[in-house]
């Protein structure tokens, strides 16, 4: 596991968008898991920007992101769907059939499969993450088995609430309780992975990610285990590493 310190959100957003135009260019076909949440927007930009200005293609690329809300369809706009496309998909040059996001709403079964066998067909060569304040990656929350592939998962009353300040205006009735998200498994197959964590609030979870035991008590300290794993912190969250 490498660790990146920088300096604040800005500087993360760059080595990490560093690290991802180098995938994309040295692999015009490449799978991309994505991420959604407040961390990667600057990243999603700064693609946006460099798609613009330098012509970086993702015609031939695939993504796959890591989990949506139960219950919101692809057009609701607090749906993680709608996230990738405002905040990324809609000014590059991706085909709209080559993005695929778990689906929100349809028999939870056949959800799952469907992606689960999409992800196997399609192994990702970079996985982008962030990480709950209570140490889960993807909707992975604590006690999640490592070896769970996509599934529902109800989420935690912290996540709730940490979502809600974000993306609900607050407003905690409206947060979907459970979501569809990628397993662990599945995020351990990606070849590289990329996480980012930046501010105070998440250096709890960074120490255990970092130096904490590896246990599904704090999901992502699996990542001690991958080959390839960069995690990019700013000195805040990188406050409590030894
Ligand atoms: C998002 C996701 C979550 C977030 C995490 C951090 O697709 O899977 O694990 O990465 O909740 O969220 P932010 O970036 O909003 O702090």
């Amino acid at each position: 596991m490498k660790v990146i310190v920088t300096k604040d959100y800005e500087e993360a957003s760059q080595k990490a968008a560093e690290i991802m135009l180098d995938v994309i260019k040295n692999k015009p076909n490449a799978n991309l898991g994505l991420a959604t949440g407040s961390t990667p927007i600057r990243l999603y930009e700064l693609m946006r920007e460099d798609h613009k200005a330098n012509g970086t293609s993702y015609k031939d690329i695939k993504s796959f992101n890591l989990d949506e809300y139960y219950g919101l369809a692809q057009d609701h706009p607090q749906s993680y769907y709608y996230f990738m496309c405002h905040q990324l998909f809609n000014e590059l040059d991706i085909d709209k059939n080559n993005i695929n996001v778990p689906k929100g709403k349809g028999s939870i079964e056949e959800v799952c499969d469907e992606y689960n066998a999409l992800l196997a067909k399609n192994p990702r060569d970079i996985q982008l993450l962030g990480i709950g304040s209570n140490g889960h990656v993807g909707f992975n929350e604590p006690g999640t088995s490592f070896d769970s592939v996509t599934h529902y998962i109800a989420l935690k009353q912290s996540t709730i609430e940490d979502n809600a300040k974000l993306f609900f205006n607050g407003d905690l009735s409206a947060v979907p309780t459970h979501a569809i998200t990628m397993g662990i498994s599945n995020i351990m197959e990606a070849k590289k992975v990329l996480l980012i964590a930046t501010g105070e609030r998440k250096a709890k979870a960074v120490k255990g990610l970092v130096e904490g035991p590896v246990t599904e008590d704090l999901p992502a300290s699996i990542l001690q285990k991958h080959e390839d794993a960069i995690i990019i912190v700013d000195e805040a969250a990188a406050s409590l590493l030894s």
